[in-house]
């Protein structure tokens, strides 16, 4: 792991921390580890490629454009539920929380929740995670600048390694957040394991606020995912693109086609890119060549999508209990504040 202090005015208030560095010192080459997981991914039945790498540069940024498209209600609904009770959302402490957010992107929502913590208490430790250095630089050094009373300390890196860093170090109470159903990207039994680490981290005046997509008509969320300006396929294609160059690969990334269904039986938009052809795919650092039929799929992510039963069910797998949740006038997303479980005597 290395620190670094960035140095000039308002960077005295930001440090970026990379806790991948610890994983790049024990793997001596960092591509090993992706041509195994892509290796791995297009071996399996079915096929599958790894979701933290479609966040390289250019990932993050084609995100940052889905985040907007009209299509993708879910930035714009979660944003206008933290505009509207970012209030009562850090309620309850006499001094700030420390913010640690997981998977921060460019931190656009997270602002409602400085802003309402500046305003309330003065000041405010912000500690932001993502897998993407760019998206964190950028992010980091717009707030410090946009808030003068703001202090910063960024981690680049995976969310349980930062998460142990940060428990560590940080000794008051701590508001964790994850936004943008991010936890709607991992398995049902991976999210429980992610939510009982975080709960591991936590203490009893510790919250986790979380941002969920809830399940509706499969047609408003296809068009989610796969929007009339083609930017989620471009997003989707864009790890063969990164395949291409950081492993030498050589996939026509246009040859397949992005394909978003929503999969009632299992409450998940699944995203895939369908072979168009029969072709043949070299990937000489994976060691790997595959073959792919026409009709053939990757199937590249997952979002998950929930009831407030199935949100309940997976907080009491975790190990929390809810404490409060917000929503939008049409029900179409949830915000919760939860708590340890154990505290409420359940
Ligand atoms: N957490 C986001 C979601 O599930 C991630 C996402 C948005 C995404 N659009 C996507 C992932 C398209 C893959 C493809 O909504």
């Amino acid at each position: 792991m290395t620190t670094q202090a960035v140095a000039h005015a308002d960077s005295r208030r930001l440090t970026i921390v990379r806790t991948d560095d610890a994983r790049v010192r024990a793997d001596p080459n960092p591509t090993q580890a992706f041509a195994r997981a892509v290796r791995d991914g297009l071996l399996a039945r079915p096929r599958t490629l790894p979701f933290p790498y479609f966040y390289d540069e250019v990932g993050s940024a084609l995100f940052e454009q889905i985040c907007r498209i009209p299509e993708y209600y879910l930035t714009r609904t979660e944003d206008a539920i933290l505009r509207e009770h970012a209030s009562a959302m850090i309620d309850g402490w006499t001094a700030p929380p420390t913010m640690v957010e997981l998977g921060s992107g460019s931190a656009e929502k997270t602002r409602r929740l400085i802003a309402a913590t500046l305003l309330r208490h003065g000041r405010l430790h912000y500690v932001p995670i993502d897998v993407s250095a760019s998206a964190v630089d950028d992010s980091a050094r717009a707030l410090v600048k946009r808030f003068s009373a703001l202090r910063v300390t960024a981690y680049v890196g995976d969310y349980l390694q930062s998460l142990a860093e940060i428990a560590a170090r940080v000794p008051g109470p701590k508001l964790l957040v994850f936004l943008g159903s991010s936890l709607g990207n991992y398995e049902p039994e991976a999210a429980a394991l992610l939510l009982a680490a975080l709960a591991k981290v936590m203490g009893p005046d510790d919250r986790l606020l979380i941002g969920t997509d809830l399940a509706k008509s499969a047609s408003v969320l296809e068009a989610a995912y796969d929007d009339a300006q083609g930017v989620t396929a471009r997003f989707n294609r864009n790890i063969l693109v990164r395949i291409n160059r950081e492993l030498g690969a050589d996939f026509a990334p246009e040859r397949f086609n992005h394909q978003a269904v929503y999969r009632e039986d299992r409450e998940r938009v699944e995203m895939h890119l369908v072979s168009q052809e029969d072709q043949v795919v070299n990937i000489p650092a994976a060691d790997l060549t595959v073959r792919f039929a026409r009709g053939d799929s990757i199937h590249t992510e997952n979002s998950h999508k929930y009831t407030p039963a199935s949100l309940l069910d997976l907080a009491g797998r975790g190990g929390f209990a809810e404490e409060a949740s917000w929503t939008d006038p049409r029900g179409w997303f949830r915000v919760q504040r939860w708590r340890l479980r154990t505290l409420m005597g359940t």
